[in-house]
């Protein structure tokens, strides 16, 4: 689907608004069946370590033959709500424990979030909540142990919460006071979120970026994969979450795996997301998020338990936009032959169930393509070293080559997207708008 022209100039520095551009959403698009039916096809891409060069993948043919890996389920703490008063902040001893993850925020509802975080020694976990900083509630997960994961229930709809972590009745240093909002109920539809991708390494430019998107304020955070470099390091996830930390402790962060993650444990452990973890769904406001696993580790063609699952809620949405969010794109002007496959597959059903937009990572720029009305966004500019553009899509509406993040906001029937450098700048701006 692509064809060759001439390689394009960098062009990260100096922009002001690079381009700007709307597009009408179309809806009302029925389920229907998917012919033609492309051959499943696994790869293994695992070699994208050297700096500053394209990762190569191999495409492995695979009919029907491999299983996709059982999902290591972490389900969520049983909550326990114990709304009583809670001591004023001064009444407490400081805890001699240290926090050495945390705390962050998972899987927010319009009702109800998860608050996860680790001490270097066991005790037990409780937070103290509420609407204002008198924390008028107390949850706890009932378990001694150095990692809690703790439910807050009974939330109100996209209403900001106080919170704080304590441990074993003394506060800990650096567990709060923290806000965070909860997710939009049906009822409320503006609100904003940001999307980052590929901070596997240079952890500066991580730092860097997750400041910018820690001033705007977002109201939850997607990564498009590739959080750290190799997955099964359990330092990378401490230095991961050490970065993240003062975003995460006020966004929720729903990210999706990249081939980096390598399919790990610790992946698992770490989050505490929607469904099986490797693909989920959930809505927020008017709109509806959907999770791939689309990282060489899972099935995703027809046939398969994703692609069906997937299939499924696109076709049972009523919300007015459709946002997807998988690691390899289908539309990109870095090349490795992957994206053949993705694009064989996915878009196909995007198209027919009335996508609005896709956030991929896994190129390390950003590069935005109109197909067919879809837009699909790569966001992969959050550490990862940049690779240039090469070979580029027709389809093309903007590329930078740039750290950077996506902030959308939403507001009812518009949805404004910006892409902004770790400098500031604005790299594309667009807006979509329902008909
Ligand atoms: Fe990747």
């Amino acid at each position: 689907m692509t064809q060759n022209s001439p390689s394009r100039m960098n062009v990260r520095s100096g922009l002001p608004i690079r381009s700007t551009a709307a597009r009408y959403c179309r809806h009302g698009i029925k389920r229907g069946f998917i012919s033609g039916a492309a051959s499943i096809l696994l790869l293994s891409l695992m070699a994208c370590r050297a700096v500053g060069t394209i990762p190569t993948i191999t495409l492995i043919p695979s009919p029907t033959t491999t299983p996709i890996p059982s999902p290591t389920l972490t389900p969520p703490p049983t909550p326990t709500p114990n709304p009583s008063p809670s001591p004023s902040p001064t009444s407490l001893p400081i805890s001699d424990a240290r926090l050495v993850r945390g705390p962050y925020l998972q899987s927010v509802t319009p009702n109800s979030v998860i608050v996860v975080w680790e001490t270097d020694v066991p005790g037990s976990g409780e937070v103290a909540y509420g609407e204002t900083d008198l924390y008028s509630a107390r949850a706890t997960d009932g378990t001694i142990g150095a990692r809690h994961a703790v439910t807050l229930t009974g939330l109100s709809p996209y209403t900001v919460y106080h919170y704080r972590v304590e441990m074993d009745g003394a506060l800990l240093a650096g567990g709060g006071d923290f806000t965070f909002r909860t997710a939009a109920g049906p009822g409320q539809t503006a609100f904003t979120f940001a999307v980052l991708g590929d901070t596997r390494t240079q952890h500066e430019v991580h730092r860097g970026v997750v400041e910018r998107i820690v001033a705007m304020s977002p109201d939850f955070v997607l990564h498009t994969g590739d959080l750290v470099e190799v997955g099964s390091d359990p330092h990378q996830w401490e230095v991961f979450f050490e970065i993240e930390r003062e975003l995460i402790a006020r966004a929720p962060l729903f990210p999706t795996l990249g081939n980096h993650e390598g399919d790990h444990a610790n992946y698992f452990e770490a989050f505490y997301l929607p469904g099986n973890e490797r693909w989920y769904v959930f809505d927020y406001g008017p709109a509806r998020f959907v999770c791939l696993q689309v990282d060489g580790f899972a099935e995703f063609g027809p046939g398969s338990q994703q692609y069906a699952w997937l299939e499924d809620v696109l076709a049972d949405s009523s919300q007015d936009w459709l946002v997807v969010y998988f690691h390899a794109p289908p539309y990109t002007s870095v090349e490795d032959g992957y994206e053949e496959i993705v694009r064989q597959v996915l878009p196909p059903l995007f198209e027919r169930y009335g996508v609005d937009l896709v956030f991929n990572g896994h190129k390390h720029n950003y590069e935005r393509n109109e197909v067919r009305g879809v837009t699909y966004v790569v966001t992969g500019g959050g550490g990862a070293p940049l690779y240039a553009e090469q070979e580029r899509e027709p389809t093309q509406a903007a590329f930078a080559l740039a750290y950077h993040f996506v902030l959308v906001e939403v507001n009812g029937g518009w949805l404004g997207v910006t892409a902004i450098s770790d400098g500031g700048e604005v790299l594309d701006r667009f807006e979509l708008r329902m008909e």
